[in-house]
């Protein structure tokens, strides 16, 4: 099945608001017309509006980089699925390695984070991956279906249509290893795999799984090329107009 290839910017915590808009209107040039692949960037929550209306009417979605899975209340600093479809955001990441190991989030919370996003019609790009030590102690596979499983629990086949899953190996994140296409190709068939045993192989030949981890121009197509990898999450790359374009058209 041919899947449409997806590519994400995800800002992380940077650009100011007027290196986002700037950044966000370059795209919008480069990119912004480009209707063959999914497109999609991730500013910082303050800068969401901002950044939404920059790219109003073009191709480039936008999403928010985490949320808190309660509707309203007292939950001091958190942000809602509400408030940021509010902002023009289509699209939540969650589960990423920086959310689960600097910010300490369960897989509990994580699945309850994925549930609420789906309830309220925003789409999710579910992140997961292993650390250094544990592919060194050959349990790349256990986490990362550990980490998919938990998080899609309780979410019917039908939300699949709005899950994209985003395999990060945190060993490539940020360092400069990207992970080869083929290590990265293997992990991607296992989450294959283990999507038809979740749901079914229709399901599962749907779904999109994006590869993260130093997604650089020189590396994109090769990674992009292989049978199981349907796009990219990209972190560093995705704040140079030049370098994301570059890794976009890779994907033509
Ligand atoms: P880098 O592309 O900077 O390695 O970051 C990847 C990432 O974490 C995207 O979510």
């Amino acid at each position: 099945m041919a899947r449409k290839i997806f590519v994400a910017g995800n800002w992380k915590m940077n650009t100011t608001i007027a290196s986002g808009v700037a950044l966000a209107n370059g795209l919008k040039e480069t990119i912004g017309s480009i209707s063959e692949v999914d497109l999609a960037v991730f500013p910082p929550h303050v800068y969401l509006k901002s950044i939404a209306e920059t790219l109003a009417g073009s191709q480039i979605t936008v999403g928010a980089q985490t949320m808190y899975f309660e509707e309203k209340g007292a939950f001091t600093g958190e942000i809602s699925a509400e408030m940021i479809q509010d902002v023009g955001c289509q699209y939540v990441l969650l589960g990423h390695s920086e959310r689960r190991h600097v910010f300490g989030e369960t897989d509990d919370v994580i699945n309850r984070k994925v549930l609420k996003a789906l309830a309220a019609g925003l789409k999710v790009i579910l992140a997961c991956g292993e650390l250094l030590e544990e592919r060194e102690a050959d349990k790349t596979m256990d986490v990362n279906e550990r980490q998919v499983k938990s998080a899609l629990e309780g979410v019917e086949e039908a939300a699949m249509a709005n899950v994209t899953i985003a395999y990060e190996p945190v060993w490539a994140i940020g360092t400069g290893k990207t992970a080869s296409p083929d290590q990265a190709q293997e992990v991607h068939a296992e989450i294959r795999k283990l999507l038809a045993g979740l749901y079914d192989e229709e399901t599962a030949q749907a779904t999109r799984i994006q590869y993260g981890g130093s997604v650089k121009p020189g590396n994109a197509a090769e990674l992009f090329a292989m049978d199981d990898i349907d796009g990219g999450l990209i972190g560093g790359a995705s704040l140079k107009v030049e370098d994301f374009t570059a890794i976009v058209k890779a994907a033509l």
